[in-house]
């Protein structure tokens, strides 16, 4: 019995230590975050996986860096379009070109990049698409950088692309604190918009140090109180504020929701303009690259969380109250 206790005992030492010795040595798995069912946070757990090819048009990344955005929660969850399982989550990867795929002409092995992934960014490596990837603005790290892709191109493509935001026009940004907010602000300014920014009150202080010209605290005041007759809403907080947006929106002006269509009959009946965003691809990452380098626009990273955290970071962001942007760092800032 106790012979038999003991040789069961060094079976199992002996098969996790060669498990790990082959996790380490075995260049053709990874570390990742991995969803097998959908579910809340519990559902993702911290393994090794096999590593991505890249195929035709794509890229090997050795991610650096992962920004979590509250897409990342509703894939996990099941609730965005139809990732097949297990799913590893993440859309935003900053790290170093590994491998080049067939076709993929502009990049190189070794380029440190930013960028767009289809799920798969919570991971040691992950493939992506030549074509949604940009060479990292030199004046951000890398953690910085991953906060960057869908937060930042989808303000730029709200206010530039699809309201035409312009000089000496007024803008509204229901959470202007969060994701998205935090960078439309900002673009906004660059526009030479006069800006109205919505967030709870330990925020204000962000609204106005990100360039607000009005910060609203939506816990004290009705915005409606505010402002009256702007020429864009962006909104990016709720469904609920989305219903009372269009009543402060000029004849003709622009109300751009991203939290969900809105409804185009009720746009109607206020004359006012409500289209979904415009179709654009990864285009602005280079313009939005030089506006780092050029330190028009800034990253506000809040908390730094392990890639073994993704969980919680989940958990946190599905509150639908992050300040800036929670990031994961996967590996060390290369020297
Ligand atoms: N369609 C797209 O392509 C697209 C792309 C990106 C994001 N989104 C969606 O857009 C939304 C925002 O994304 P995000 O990454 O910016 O989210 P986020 O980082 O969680 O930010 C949400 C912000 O909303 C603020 N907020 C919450 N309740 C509010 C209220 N009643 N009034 C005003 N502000 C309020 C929060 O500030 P306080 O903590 O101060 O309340 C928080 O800073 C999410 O629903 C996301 O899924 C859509």
């Amino acid at each position: 019995m106790k012979k038999e206790f003991l040789f069961n005992a060094v079976f199992v030492v002996v098969s996790c230590a060669l498990t790990a010795v082959f996790a380490q040595t075995n260049p053709a798995t990874m570390k990742a975050v991995v969803a097998h069912e959908f579910g809340g946070p519990e559902v993702l757990k911290y393994e090794d996986v096999a590593r991505p090819e890249p195929k035709e048009n794509e890229v090997l990344v050795r991610v650096i860096a992962a920004g979590v955005n509250p897409v990342d929660t509703y894939v996990r969850s099941g609730k965005f379009g139809t990732p097949t399982l297990p799913v590893i989550p993440g859309r935003d990867i900053a790290g170093i070109v590994e491998q080049i795929g067939p076709g993929a002409t502009k990049l190189k092995k070794g380029d440190a990049v930013y960028g767009n992934v289809n799920n798969g960014g919570y991971a040691e490596y992950a493939v992506a698409a030549e074509k949604n990837i940009a060479l990292k603005p030199a004046s951000l790290d890398f953690i910085q950088a991953a906060a960057v892709p869908v937060a930042a191109r989808t303000a730029w493509n709200a206010l530039v692309e699809t309201a035409h935001l312009g000089v000496g026009q007024t803008v509204l940004i229901q959470g202007g604190s969060g994701g998205v907010g935090s960078f439309a602000i900002q673009i906004a300014k660059l526009r030479g918009a006069k800006v109205y920014a919505t967030a709870s009150t330990a925020n204000q202080d962000l609204l106005r140090e990100l360039g607000a010209d009005v910060a609203i605290d939506y816990t004290k005041q009705k915005f409606e109180d505010v402002v009256k007759n702007v020429d864009v809403v962006l909104e990016a907080a709720s469904r609920e504020i989305l219903d009372r947006d269009y009543a402060v929106v000029k004849k003709d002006g622009f109300l751009v929701s991203i939290i969900g269509p809105a409804d185009t009959a009720k746009a109607q009946q206020y004359g006012i303009q409500a289209p979904p965003l415009a179709a654009a691809g990864w285009s602005s990452l280079p313009e939005l690259t030089k506006l780092f380098d050029a330190k028009k626009l800034r990253v506000v990273v809040t908390q730094t969380l392990r890639l073994s955290e993704a969980r919680k970071a989940q958990e946190e962001v599905g509150t639908h109250h992050t300040r800036g942007k929670i990031v994961l760092k996967v590996a060390d800032e290369p020297k």
